[in-house]
């Protein structure tokens, strides 16, 4: 929700109490410097004891409800037979008008599931964009991940509202190329992570599952941030204004063939879960829940979150709470702008991404701008980024790096957690930083990882740039801040 202030400014208001609260430290700069160097310049490898604000994710971090912690005090813990499933199941069949419910421990255990029974070598995923795991477990299979965006998804300056939207023609292009029987389903991502949490319109979603159906492809939903796609339909497209929230998620998951979330995002806790009204889809997947999960009962979550989830997903159809992160992000994306700082527009969901090519214009992509934002970013502010580039991008079958589409550095807004006063000393510190911006440059790789290396990967700053960031942020700043 957003509120009109008597001097005509609009600004983010909650929409909640905040009854609990987790004490947070802001270590001085040189405790900083001391922490990035020990983790790598790798944010991942950071311990929060060091960390101010954490905007690494929103993922698992998003604020809960009193009615779900509620929710977890009375949870069945039965092995098989779980009275937490049912009320899971029936959330999922209310919301999502979903029959057929597979818990699963987060997203990517949903990923790795439909990879194992639907993806096979010499098969292409098209989509509207990747996510690092989902990439991961398709390619695992043997399958091929054809990315098929518009023509504005990766313009970090645009004002196109739906930027995650597949191309329809170029859709047509590659079933033509690849032949139906070798693509197993066409993935569509909600609030599209890696391209700035983007989404994508409803007209779109409709036009894709028309040319999906005509050729017998199904349609998957990425839906963990499906709420925040919600909010942009309603607040963005055409004929959407006065539908509700959960009319709107009803309508994108009656186009679904399969949905699968990770429970972390959108409905604030932390497992997963695949559903459909399809039999056979189902009991394909069915067998190979209790070979790498656990139970179709539980899954691999715990029974509370199991029942936090249930009440999660009502909860994620309520307006505020499904804007609740997209409006402090439009602010915050809105300040930076105001002070020259380029972040990635129209605002998304999840996050406000700064735009590392043009933050750090001297330093070229085989260094990891974004990757030396991210530490910058920490260096001078105590806020936790996480890197979304070059780094993020594994190198092909010959060892070469391959690079990334955006250097962006994301400063995700978790649920609830975090308010205007924080977003101001964000935007302050970044402001700063900008200014500084020369005193930074790129990043080598110390130890690399050969599969998804930004989770692990070390790195050193090329010239000791970080302690010369320390030391102007000290002159200017203080020893303390
Ligand atoms: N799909 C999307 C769109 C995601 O954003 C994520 C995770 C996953 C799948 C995998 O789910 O983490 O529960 O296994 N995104 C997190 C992030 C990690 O930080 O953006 P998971």
């Amino acid at each position: 929700m957003s509120v009109k202030l008597s001097n005509g400014k609009t600004i983010p208001i909650e929409m909640h109490k905040v009854r609990i609260v987790q004490k947070a430290r802001l270590a001085p700069v040189h405790d900083r410097l001391r922490a990035i160097e020990e983790g790598g310049y790798n944010t991942f490898l950071l311990r929060t004891r060091d960390v101010f604000m954490d905007m690494l994710t929103d993922s698992g971090t998003n604020a809960m409800s009193d009615n779900q912690l509620a929710a977890m005090m009375v949870s069945d813990d039965a092995y098989a037979g779980s009275e937490s499933f049912y009320k899971l199941a029936d959330a999922v069949r209310e919301v999502f008008g979903l029959e057929y419910l597979l818990p699963v421990h987060q997203g990517r255990a949903a990923e790795h599931l439909l990879s194992k029974v639907f993806v096979k070598p010499g098969h292409a995923v098209p989509m509207n964009y990747h996510f690092t795991t989902t990439k991961a477990h398709f390619e695992l299979a043997g399958g091929k991940v054809l990315e098929i965006f518009g023509e504005e998804a990766l313009n970090t300056q645009s004002t196109d509202p739906f930027k995650g939207n597949l191309d329809p023609a170029k859709f047509e292009a590659v079933i033509r190329e690849w032949g139906a029987e070798r693509i197993p389903f066409v993935r569509m991502e909600a609030t599209t992570n890696l391209i700035g949490g983007q989404p994508f319109s409803m007209a779109n979603l409709r036009g894709v599952k028309e040319i999906a159906s005509q050729h017998g492809i199904p349609l998957v939903l990425d839906a963990s941030l499906i709420s925040e796609n919600a909010y942009f339909i309603h607040k963005r497209e055409a004929g959407y204004a006065t539908a509700s929230i959960r009319g709107i998620i009803r309508e994108m998951m009656s186009y679904a063939d399969i949905c699968y979330l990770s429970g972390r995002k959108s409905c604030s806790v932390r497992g997963g879960l695949i559903a459909t009204n399809n039999k056979q889809y189902f009991e394909a997947i069915r067998p190979w829940l209790p070979v790498y999960e656990g139970f179709l009962t539980y899954g691999g979550m715990s029974a509370k979150e199991v029942e936090a989830m249930a009440v999660g997903i009502r909860e994620m159809t309520e307006l505020e709470v499904a804007g609740s992160s997209a409006d402090l992000i439009e602010y915050f994306a809105g300040r930076l702008l105001e002070s020259g700082v380029p972040v990635v527009t129209p605002p998304g969901g999840l996050a406000c991404h700064v735009d590392a090519t043009r933050f750090l214009p001297h330093i070229p992509q085989a260094e990891y701008p974004a990757g030396a934002l991210a530490a910058a970013i920490y260096i001078s502010s105590g806020i936790r980024s996480m890197e979304r580039g070059t780094v993020s991008s594994d190198r092909d079958e010959a060892g070469n790096d391959v690079l990334s589409d955006l250097e962006l550095a994301r400063l995700a807004v978790p649920r609830r957690v975090y308010t205007i006063s924080h977003v101001e000393y964000a935007v302050d510190r970044l402001t700063w930083l900008h200014a500084h911006r020369e005193l930074v440059k790129g990043l080598t790789f110390v130890e690399e990882p050969p599969v998804l290396r930004f989770f692990f990967g070390r790195l050193q700053p090329i010239a000791n740039w970080g302690a010369d960031l320390a030391a102007a942020f000290e002159a200017d700043f203080g020893p303390d801040c």
